[in-house]
């Protein structure tokens, strides 16, 4: 090597260190768990709960001015289980207004007696409808109903009162079937399911229409679909719509954007 190229090398060699010393740092790798976090939309305001005087079949405390109604207590299986159910409620035009692939997971929260869960069941054959509910005596008479008719896609699965507890982005829908009117948690319930849901995944709300007078049912277990909307769009969900095909429930759908 010439006298000349000597320094010109070492020029070199340090050259090279410093660039390797303080190049910058590589990017970070994108973490799925985190993107997914980071594209949720942001917690809405919370609304704090009121109370007042318990009005009968009412526990005295209000969400959005609506008092919340008691909890059905499982001594009313029968009464869910009744004969003429068909008749007056036609569950059966629900279950078939209810969109959902046949590998759907669907959590039919309040599910007391499963009455809806068993016939939501055959329209998610590679799916499963996982039946949530807070009162254990309920699981037990779902968990021998679906022994006795081999139904293998209906899961009893016990909830908390402010938390349906699955794990989150693993619902791609939500029925809740007279049921929410009497939770009495229902903010933190709806921050459960929004969590639980995938995104776009779907609530459908049946609720006895309380617009209607004729409606034979207690006002405390009625929603209009005005407060409905108010209390699930103030939680984050995008009202789709209301189907109509019931002679006395609502069925409204929500979306998690
Ligand atoms: C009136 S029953 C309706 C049962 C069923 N959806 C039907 O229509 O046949 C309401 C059910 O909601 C349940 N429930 C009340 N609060 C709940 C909560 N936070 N999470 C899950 N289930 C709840 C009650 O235990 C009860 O079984």
């Amino acid at each position: 090597m010439s006298r000349t190229a000597v320094p010109l090398v070492v020029a070199l060699g340090i050259a090279i260190a410093t660039w390797m010393w303080f190049r910058p740092a590589a990017p970070p790798q994108d973490d799925p768990a985190e993107e997914a976090q980071a594209a949720e939309a942001p917690e809405p305001p919370v609304v704090e709960y009121t109370t007042g005087p318990a009005t009968p079949d009412g526990t005295g405390k209000f969400f959005h001015g609506r008092e919340i109604a008691q909890v059905m207590g499982h001594a009313g299986l029968g009464w869910l289980e009744r004969g003429n159910r068909e008749d007056e409620e036609a569950p059966s035009k629900a279950i078939a207004a209810i969109e959902l692939a046949p590998d759907a997971v669907i959590a039919d929260i309040g599910a007391g007696s499963g009455y809806y869960s068993f016939r939501l069941a055959p329209k998610v054959p590679a799916g499963k409808v996982i039946a949530v509910d807070i009162q254990p005596e309920m699981l037990d008479f779902l968990r021998e109903r679906a022994s006795e008719r081999e139904i293998r896609n209906v899961q009893p699965h016990l909830g908390a009162i402010d938390d349906i507890r699955v794990p989150p982005a693993t619902l791609d829908a939500v029925l809740m079937v007279d049921a929410y009117h009497e939770f009495s948690h229902p903010r933190e319930m709806l921050a459960s399911l929004r969590h639980a849901l995938k995104p776009g995944g779907r609530i459908f709300l049946l609720e006895y229409r309380a617009e209607d007078p004729r409606v034979p049912i207690k006002p405390l277990h009625k929603m209009t679909e005005a407060q409905a909307r108010l209390e699930f769009e103030s939680a984050g969900f995008r009202f789709v719509k209301n189907l109509r095909p019931l002679p006395w429930q609502h069925l409204l759908i929500f979306e998690k954007p």
